[in-house]
């Protein structure tokens, strides 16, 4: 009979008790689980007369109810421990976390002199490391066999070729070259990159770097223009307040050229190690685009000016974060690049 087996069941569920997670989940799965008693119980009563359905009913669903809220009561009273004992598990221990990479200091500030830049509206392009003589030298108006060539130690890689010898691009510069022969003018871009030198690595000196450089060539560039677009850099990255000041310099790709000086960023300007106590640190080298090297990509240097600059990332980075050491950048020693977890992100 229903009746009865409800009765003896009804009896089981007040008698039954437990702490352990284990035993609770048997109970559920016994009483409440898909094919468990409840279940059963439910199809009998589908096939019962009406006049015992009308009594049984309500007992059946009080019976229902009795076993669920048995098993909520006991759920709320095992804290999850006794399941830890019984498989070795100890859930209030904390979580272990795991690490989330950082990110190298170089990339930070190459993100950061980006975003600048595209602040002013300046895209970012990019071009080859391994690069023809005529890209990296003579469309920039280096002459042939002139000793501005030595200006950077090349690494070559192939003589001759159709556009001269191949070697590993020295400069970002060759970018510019890329860039103004393959579009029209206006140019408004920056070119991140690496370089590399013949030079034998040292604290001060690496046989590979990282360069951005900067492209602007429209109708009426001014050296004004260069200069107010760098001064903005400046403030952005270092902080208002920073002093620049340019110094008459030379390149063959730029006429007149300068290289721009700000105030050191360690000391404020009193004087020390790191700007060798004259208060100034050179960041850049910079100048109006030589009007040969517009011609030499095709570009009408009568209707057309511009400006350049090119900088080398690590020493903007060593300013930020005070590395001394140039080796640092590549060695990739775990303990030094965590410490670049939050900064600029
Ligand atoms: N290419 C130069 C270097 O590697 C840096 C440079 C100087 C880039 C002046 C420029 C510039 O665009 O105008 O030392």
């Amino acid at each position: 009979m229903l009746q009865d087996k409800i009765t003896q069941y009804t009896a089981e569920i007040n008698a039954f008790s437990t702490d352990k997670a284990d035993e609770l989940e048997q109970f559920r799965i016994r009483f409440l689980g898909t094919k468990g008693i409840i279940k059963d119980i439910f199809e009998e009563f589908k096939a019962v007369s009406p006049e015992e359905k009308r009594s049984l009913g309500k007992v059946l669903n009080e019976f229902k109810q009795l076993a669920e809220a048995k098993y909520q009561s006991l759920k709320e009273h095992s804290d999850g421990t006794e399941v830890a004992a019984d498989s070795g598990l100890d859930l209030t221990l904390p979580g272990e976390g795991f690490d989330v990479g950082t990110r190298h200091p170089l990339a930070l500030v190459r993100k950061e002199i980006i975003g600048i830049f595209e602040r002013l509206g300046f895209v970012v392009a990019e071009g080859p490391e391994i690069e023809d003589d005529w890209h990296n030298f003579s469309a920039l108006n280096f002459p042939e066999e002139h000793p501005a060539r030595d200006m950077q130690d090349t690494f070559f890689i192939k003589k001759g070729g159709e556009k001269g010898d191949i070697a590993l691009r020295t400069h970002t510069s060759s970018v510019q070259v890329r860039m103004m022969e393959a579009g029209k003018p206006p140019f408004r871009a920056i070119m991140p990159g690496r370089v590399y030198r013949n030079e034998a690595i040292s604290a001060r000196a690496h046989c590979f770097f990282h360069q951005v450089e900067g492209l602007y060539v429209d109708e009426n560039v001014s050296f004004a223009d260069l200069k107010q677009t760098l001064f903005y850099f400046v403030q952005e990255l270092y902080g208002e307040g920073t002093k620049v000041r340019f110094r008459p310099s030379y390149f063959p790709f730029t006429e007149p050229s300068a290289e721009m000086d700000i105030s050191c960023t360690i000391c404020k300007g009193d004087g020390c190690q790191m700007c060798k106590h004259s208060g100034w640190v050179e960041i850049l080298g910079c100048g109006m685009v030589d009007p040969n090297v517009l011609e030499n990509c095709g570009i009408d240097s009568k209707r057309y000016s511009g400006f350049a600059f090119g900088m080398g990332i690590e020493r903007i980075a060593n300013l930020k974060f005070e590395i001394r050491d140039l080796r640092l950048f590549s060695e990739n020693d775990v303990r030094f690049l965590k410490q670049y977890k939050s900064a600029l992100i």
